[in-house]
């Protein structure tokens, strides 16, 4: 039995609350709150990167026997801080982990964690004693005032896979998929992504809608085989615009609780908005640290995955044993808790900010550190 042994996320402590973003726009508040479903946006100062969002998610996960038995760190990223080097490298040297590991990014917009996933349970499939270390980490960002701008984010997640996991033994079948579209992309000239949004959501629905008819055909499941459904979340609504179509066609038994499930699995993306590689797994931290009474051991999840480009992919997962004593639940809302609300002012200052590197490669601040990050990015010196 293969799966997730341990998860934990990350995510900068500023944030935008989208009420107050709509008013200055000229919008309806309810079109954010209700019509895209979030609340508020994590916005990162320029001292949080994917690098050292990524070390902050996965260090208090990380035990002597982790260090040492950790063979493989993938990290999925759409965001990476340089062309060729990969976070991972980064990531094992930050966390100490033994030097006989090797270190990868995976990149396909959202999917990346997803590949990643999936490439560590393999690797622990065939090395059992082995384990794999796999982080989500990105900044979303589409632009001040654009159409995107209420669905950006930043945080990263990471989770640590290994034999009999303590949170959720992944299955074995999945069905992935793949269409070469323009959905959503970014060049690498550019820093902000640029996306066809209405196209994307089609996009989605249609990937989702395929992918079930595909899985359920290749295993005979019925959505009355699964307790919950955890979807990518780059705003709330998104993942019901999938769900509720094949809620309505199949009429399961049950359907209330697919429903109130899919509620609890929204509650942190509604305050920290799109983190992309890590928003699927956010959405299932958050399902299972908020709805305690409704999940127990051998409940099967579903999880959707999609990634812009684009490529998709459905798998399951059944919880464990015990698994509400391995969630860091109380942290996390600690983590939400202090968290400084930024006026409009701060928040497209903060935006707005980037390094001025000189013509030697070097930037460093000379600021003081209010972010809450153990690891933070300090600046660049000598082009490193
Ligand atoms: P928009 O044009 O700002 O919004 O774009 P809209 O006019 O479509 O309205 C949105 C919803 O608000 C609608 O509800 C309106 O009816 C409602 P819906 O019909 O969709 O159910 N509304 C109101 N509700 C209550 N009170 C009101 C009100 N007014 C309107 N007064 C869009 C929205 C999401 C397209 C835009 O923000 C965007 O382009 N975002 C970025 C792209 C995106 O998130 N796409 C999602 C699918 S692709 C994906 O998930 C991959 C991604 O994560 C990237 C990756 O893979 O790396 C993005």
């Amino acid at each position: 039995m293969v799966g997730i042994d341990k998860i934990n996320f990350y995510t900068p402590n500023t944030y935008i609350d989208l009420e107050e973003l709509a008013k200055h726009r000229g919008v309806d508040p309810a079109k954010f709150t209700i019509g895209i479903g979030q609340s508020k946006m994590s916005v990162p100062p320029i001292s949080q990167d994917t690098v050292s969002m990524a070390a902050n998610a996965a260090y208090p996960l990380l035990t002597d026997n982790d260090l040492n038995n950790i063979d493989l760190i993938v990290v999925g990223t759409e965001t990476g801080v340089d062309e060729s080097k990969s976070v991972a490298s980064f990531i094992h040297d930050l966390l100490g982990i033994h030097p006989f590991a090797k270190s990868v990014d995976l990149k396909q917009a959202c999917f990346g964690a997803t590949a990643g996933l999936m490439m560590a349970v393999d690797f622990v499939r065939l090395h059992p004693d082995k384990k794999a270390l796999v982080i989500g980490s990105d900044i979303s960002r589409y632009g001040l005032n654009s159409s995107g701008e209420v669905t950006q984010g930043a945080g990263a997640v990471a989770m640590i896979v290994s034999s009999n996991p303590k949170i959720i033994e992944i299955e074995e079948t999945s069905v992935s998929m793949t269409k070469s579209i323009f959905d959503f992309w970014r060049p690498n000239y550019s820093k902000t992504a640029i996306v066809d949004g209405k196209f994307s959501n089609e996009a989605y629905i249609s990937f989702f809608s395929d992918l079930w008819e595909e899985y359920s055909k290749r295993t005979n499941l019925s959505l009355e085989d699964f307790s919950a459904f955890c979807f990518h979340l780059p705003y709330t609504k998104m993942g019901k615009k999938a769900l509720l179509p094949l809620l309505e066609k199949e009429e399961p038994k049950n359907k209330d609780l697919l429903l109130e499930n899919y509620q609890y699995s929204t509650t942190y993306s509604r305050d920290i908005g799109n983190i992309y590689t890590g928003s699927l797994y956010l959405s299932f931290m958050s399902l299972i640290e908020h709805a305690s009474s409704s999940l127990n051991a051998t409940d099967r999840i579903g999880f959707f995955s999609y990634g812009s480009g684009a490529v998709a992919e459905i798998f399951t997962g059944k919880l464990v044993d015990n698994f509400k004593d391995s969630l860091l639940a109380a942290e996390h809302e600690k983590l939400l808790t202090n968290r400084i609300d930024l006026s409009i002012e701060d928040y497209t200052t903060m935006f707005n900010e980037e390094l001025s590197i000189d013509s030697d490669g070097n930037h460093l601040f000379n600021q003081d550190k209010t972010d809450n990050g153990v690891f933070f990015f300090k600046g660049t010196d000598n082009h490193q």
